[in-house]
């Protein structure tokens, strides 16, 4: 099988590293951690290739570095540091990290650049259009009209320019873009993305300009040159869509493409959906070298974050920032952050609101009340009833001539709901439907929650001494709730890595498959209701200290 190989944009190093970055990273590591688990495997050849980093060739960084009296390369420097502490700090397992200003990749860009030239994809020519200066682009005429000549970012008015460039043929490529997309429903994803690009796309495409002039102006000095020709630079986001390739251009790492998802946020899903395919199309047919470059096979668009109602702005000076997310880390946990990202976040088609009130309503209702309090609740049970050893489930529930007891019967859908959750969780994944892929893991200590309800264990546990054979229906009603806990950590590991680790060791389970660094079984075998790799009855188990503490919604938000 291919290794899965899953993108971040890479991001601009002209400021410091906010909720947005970091959403879209940390939706990408839960990806790639769920699809390790997945995969399972030994650690090498990794079966997962993780790529995020920075994009430092763009005007704005010129601008803030002298700004900040420095060098652009000093600048992009401590900013692409603060990214990689920044994505460390979220324990983001990233396979590798390219800033667009090294060699492998600065250096690699002109080879594509030059064959798409030789193959009359790019070709030179002048333009005048409408730019917006802080989003480094050019609008169309109609998009232009459209946002009233103000940049539909920042509402800085729109720039009429005009300049000698290359272009590239983009407008020869719509058919084949329009083909492509309708043949592959999963290419842009979600659907409301997809009918977006589908629709501006049949309105017709124009060339695009992929480089900027050079001038006096140190601004313009910044960038890769056009091939044999220093007075144009390539446009930074064709520079910066190439990323994605020159890391894996080399003979140990083709395999690696294509790429199986770019993840990025809504507001470049042009760029993705329609330019780099077309890019990579053009590549593929400029010479033999190039057969290998496929289409991704997925771009998908995320909604926005906003903050407490409102979008975040530096006027407004709202963004949620680094140390905000820390606070919020510090205070409940930074599994309980990554949670609450991932399970209240943009992903789908709508924006979301980060909000300190949600904050603590998730974190109660999923995490100390759900996944923390049943797994305490449980571990306490087998310390008190079983002197903290796992009880041993029922042999043989079925076939033996005896009637059934009302337990039995529930715990006997354990087993099948498990993997019908595993593979449900699966086909989320497969979807890139991670808030449904990890919620199925909530779901599943939710059943747990009712069967203890249902079945009552603390009750049954003082008429053992009466009946014997209450004592057996009782390891079984704790054995199924402590396994069933144990698959659903599992589907909840990828979010929340460190807590379930914790539960792993407590419950004496080996926390190491957790970790992909060792060989590990896929998940379908790791997470079999007592199958190989269960809770083993006898085996100790430690109660632990609860997962979560309960949050008190009176408290002020952590700054
Ligand atoms: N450098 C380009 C990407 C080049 S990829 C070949 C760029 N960089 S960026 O730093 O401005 O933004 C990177 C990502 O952050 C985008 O996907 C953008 O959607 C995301 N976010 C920025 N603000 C955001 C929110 N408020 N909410 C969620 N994501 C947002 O664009």
């Amino acid at each position: 099988m291919k290794p899965y190989y899953i993108t971040t944009p890479i991001y601009y190093v002209n400021d410091r590293p906010h909720i947005g970055h970091c959403f879209t990273t940390l939706v990408a590591d839960v990806a790639a951690r769920f699809q390790r688990l997945a995969r399972g495997g030994p650690p090498s050849p990794a079966p997962v290739f993780f790529l995020t980093g920075t994009d430092e060739h763009a005007d704005k960084v010129v601008t803030s570095a002298a700004a900040n009296h420095t060098t652009p390369q000093a600048w992009a420097d401590l900013n692409a540091e603060q990214f990689r502490r920044a994505f460390d700090s979220l324990q983001v397992t990233n396979s590798d990290f390219i800033r667009t200003t090294e060699p492998r990749h600065a250096g690699r860009v002109p080879t594509y650049i030059a064959a798409l030239q030789a193959a009359g994809d790019i070709y030179k020519g002048q333009y005048t259009g409408w730019y917006d200066e802080g989003q480094e682009e050019y609008l169309t005429e109609t998009a232009a009209k459209d946002a009233q000549y103000r940049s539909p970012i920042n509402a800085r008015p729109l720039v009429r320019r005009t300049e000698d460039c290359y272009f590239f043929r983009l407008s020869a490529y719509q058919q084949a873009l329009l083909g492509h997309i309708n043949q592959h429903p999963g290419f842009i994803l979600p659907e409301s993305r997809r009918n977006e690009v589908l629709g501006r796309l049949r309105q017709g495409l124009n060339d695009v300009p992929v480089s900027r002039p050079v001038t006096s102006d140190p601004a313009t000095q910044w960038g890769i040159r056009m091939p044999a020709d220093d007075a144009n630079r390539v446009y930074v986001w064709i520079d910066a869509l190439f990323n994605y390739l020159t890391v894996v251009d080399t003979p140990d790492r083709r395999h690696l493409w294509p790429a199986d998802v770019h993840l990025i946020g809504k507001d470049i899903l042009w760029f993705h959906a329609v330019i780099w395919p077309a890019l990579l199309m053009a590549l593929r047919k400029s010479a033999p070298d190039f057969a290998w470059v496929d289409l991704p096979r997925c771009v998908f668009g995320h909604g926005w974050w906003i903050a407490e109602g409102q979008k975040m702005s530096k006027s407004l000076g709202n963004f949620i920032d680094l140390p905000r997310l820390d606070a919020y880390a510090r205070r409940y946990s930074l599994d309980a952050l990554r949670w609450y990202l991932l399970a209240q976040g943009p992903l789908a088609g709508t924006d979301a609101d980060f909000s300190h009130a949600r904050f603590v309503e998730v974190y109660n209702a999923d995490l100390a009340n759900a996944i923390g309090n049943s797994t305490s609740r449980v571990g306490n049970m087998i310390a008190r009833y079983f002197d903290g050893v796992v009880p041993p489930p029922l042999q043989g529930r079925a076939g033996e001539g005896l009637p059934i007891p009302e337990s039995d019967a529930l715990a006997a859908e354990f087993p099948y709901l498990c993997r019908a959750t595993v593979e449900r969780s699966l086909a989320a994944l497969d979807e890139f439907d991670l808030p449904t892929a990890l919620r199925l893991g909530i779901d599943l200590v939710a059943r747990v929650d009712l069967f203890i309800n249902q079945t009552q264990p603390f009750k049954l546990a003082k008429t053992v001494d009466a009946d014997p054979s209450a004592r057996g229906r009782l390891a079984d009603i704790l054995y199924t709730c402590a396994e069933t806990l144990r698959v659903a950590s599992l589907l909840l590991s990828p979010a929340m890595p460190d807590k379930m680790a914790t539960l792993w060791r407590d419950w004496n389970c080996h926390a190491e498959l957790l970790d992909a660094s060792a060989d590990r079984p896929a998940l379908e075998s790791l997470a079999r209701f007592a199958g190989p790799h269960a809770l083993k009855p006898g085996a100790p188990l430690s109660r632990g200290d609860p997962l979560f503490m309960r949050a008190d919604p009176a408290e002020p938000a952590p700054q």
